[in-house]
């Protein structure tokens, strides 16, 4: 991939992180943001702040997390590198510890199939993976394997991750986990909500499928 692409790659990584905080999904150093680059992957540097990001801090770093620099990859690359392995579709991979989805994964809860749109992940519910420690294998393998057939899930005690076809993408899916994260809550808070049935979900799929509903 040509210099410029890199830089390009950059900026917008950079740009993509301000406005996860902006948006309120994350905050200080929490959450890492990267897009495939390459053989390997441009990945926020471990400790970033949306203060202190910018294109010249990314870390360009190949899935086995050898990188060159003075700035060292998010402690999370293994997990960003496992999704990019398993998932030729993954151009992005955005890690949040959003307020609504840490509540509900410190509850090692899924998010049910309790409204349609929980079907824009890719399937009737979004996992929730068991807990491990942050920037370690087991982490990357549990989150990875969940995305194999979802764009996104929760991390047990932790937040959430998402994957994108483009940074926009994964951005906007980590935006709406945390929408609907918030939705269930309240829809708890007096009683636990229906589910959709299967029917539903067909018919959801066979639309969703015919009309690519909410995708950027
Ligand atoms: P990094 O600052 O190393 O990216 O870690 C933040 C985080 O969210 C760990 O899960």
């Amino acid at each position: 991939m040509a210099q410029s692409d890199e830089a390009t790659l950059r900026e917008a990584l950079a740009d993509r992180y301000r406005h996860v905080e902006r948006i309120g999904l994350n905050e200080l150093a929490s959450g890492n943001l990267s897009v495939r680059f390459g053989d390997g992957m441009l990945i926020s540097p471990t400790g970033a702040t949306a203060e202190t990001i910018c294109a010249g801090t990314i870390v360009r770093t190949d899935l086995d997390g050898a990188h060159e620099g003075p700035r060292r990859p998010s402690s999370e690359w293994r997990m960003h590198a496992e999704i990019y392995r398993r998932c030729p579709d993954a151009q992005a991979v955005v890690h949040t510890h959003s307020d609504n989805c840490v509540a509900l994964s410190c509850h090692n809860r899924p998010l049910p199939g309790f409204h349609y749109l929980v079907g824009t992940f890719g399937g009737p519910d979004v996992p929730c993976v068991p807990y491990s420690t942050f920037g370690g294998e087991d982490l990357a393998e549990d989150a990875a394997a969940a995305l194999a057939d979802r764009t996104a899930c929760l991390l047990g005690s932790h937040g959430m991750i998402s994957r994108g076809r483009s940074l926009d993408e994964a951005v906007t899916l980590a935006h709406r986990l945390e929408i609907m994260c918030r939705q269930y809550m309240l829809a708890l808070t007096i009683g636990e909500p229906a589910r959709l049935t299967d029917e539903q979900w067909r018919e959801f799929f066979d639309r969703y499928a015919a009309l690519s509903y909410g995708q950027p």
